[in-house]
């Protein structure tokens, strides 16, 4: 038994492809996501017993792969810096053959939009015979994964119909934030923010991005229209982001994309940089701004047409693309709306199929 949705039973309604129709629920689904996570007061709650599995980790190890992989690392930081536990993030077809020496008293999240992906149940199965806590982060209520796995959480993000994912990332990555809150505070860590507050404004900022959708369009006219190869560059978050933004436009534009730690780059990479090869770099952590931006002046003077897409706080003339301030650690989620309609118009401007791109699924069952 699988469960699964039927594309037909979703409209698209008035708009070309699923793909930009869920792009633009992103703000409505962060709203959502806030409201079922709160309680009548407004405070977030997540099932005591979940929170202790996690607590009474010594590790928390976050399973997954392709798009939600790229969440779960997001999901790292927050978690280590807003509840203070150890986290590592495994690829899932990796980490069942070949798993590594686990901690004494480890704590699993599986992290998976459809809840059926094979490589991530493959781990599951072996970790619960092994007697250690799992829990999945999904989409898809009563699917394997959630059925398999001792807790569950939701994403609350409606149906996902496009092959490439993108309103579940958002989702898994609110709800990560919503998790990781909810821990720090249950070890009566101090938290910085309030972050259903915070949720708030990440929702008007992608709107503000969504808005802005004709100007990406342009921008992928003047950097991607006829490219062979493209890279996307940050650091911290927004490396996480840039290995998102890559793995989107491969996916429906198949033009060969990589994200890079900015820093990595000199130390072979930028071997690759070409006249006009787009370099796209996020800029929105002020304690990496200026190495970034080095990265960034470098490849320039080898040839690359860089563009700088960055949060008002960061801004300077000439910059490409400015997104709205947020609180540092959700900038993902705001930024990858960006690096969502790039994809999207990149695979528009070549005539791809958007929603389903050559030898991809939605959901892959087999290992
Ligand atoms: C497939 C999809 C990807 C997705 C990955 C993991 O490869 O094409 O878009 O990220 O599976 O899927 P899951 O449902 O486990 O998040």
């Amino acid at each position: 038994f699988t469960a699964s949705i039927d594309a037909d039973d979703v409209e698209k309604g008035m708009y070309p492809h699923y793909m930009m129709k869920e792009i633009d629920e992103q703000p409505g689904v962060i709203r959502r996501i806030v409201q079922k996570y709160q309680d009548e007061t407004g405070a977030f709650t997540i099932a005591e017993d979940l929170q202790a599995a996690v607590i009474n980790a010594d590790r928390l190890y976050i399973v997954a792969c392709g798009t939600s992989y790229h969440a779960g690392l997001i999901g790292r930081k927050l978690i280590e810096e807003k509840a203070g536990i150890p986290v590592e993030v495994v690829v899932a077809s990796e980490f069942g053959y070949d798993m590594p020496l686990l901690s004494e008293k480890p704590a699993f999240l599986f992290i998976s939009q459809s809840g059926e992906t094979a490589d991530s149940r493959q781990v599951l199965v072996k970790v619960k015979a092994l007697g250690h806590a799992a829990i999945t982060l999904t989409n898809v209520p009563g699917s394997t994964l959630s059925r398999e796995a001792d807790y569950t959480l939701l994403l609350h993000a409606g149906p996902e119909i496009a092959v490439a994912s993108t309103k579940a990332y958002t989702a898994q990555v609110a709800v990560l934030s919503i998790l990781a809150e909810t821990l720090g505070k249950a070890q009566d860590i101090v938290q910085v923010h309030d972050m259903a507050h915070e949720l708030g404004i990440v929702a008007n900022a992608m709107q503000t991005i969504i808005d802005e959708k004709e100007q990406i369009q342009q921008m992928v006219l003047d950097y991607v229209a006829t490219t062979r190869n493209a890279f996307f560059l940050g650091r911290g978050v927004d490396y996480f982001v840039s290995l998102e933004a890559a793995l989107k436009l491969k996916e429906i534009s198949y033009i060969q994309a990589e994200g890079f730690s900015s820093g990595e780059l000199k130390h072979g990479t930028i071997a690759l940089i070409e006249d006009n090869t787009p370099v796209i770099a996020l800029v929105t952590q002020p304690h990496t701004q200026l190495q970034i931006r080095s990265n960034c002046s470098e490849v320039q003077s080898r040839g690359a047409k860089v563009a700088i897409v960055v949060t008002e706080e960061l801004a300077q003339t000439g910059d490409t693309f400015v997104i709205p301030n947020t609180a540092l650690e959700l900038t993902p989620l705001v930024s990858v709306v960006f690096t969502q309609l790039f994809a999207y118009y990149a695979a528009l401007s070549r005539g791809c199929d958007v929603d389903k791109p050559r030898n991809l699924a939605k959901s892959v069952t087999v290992e």
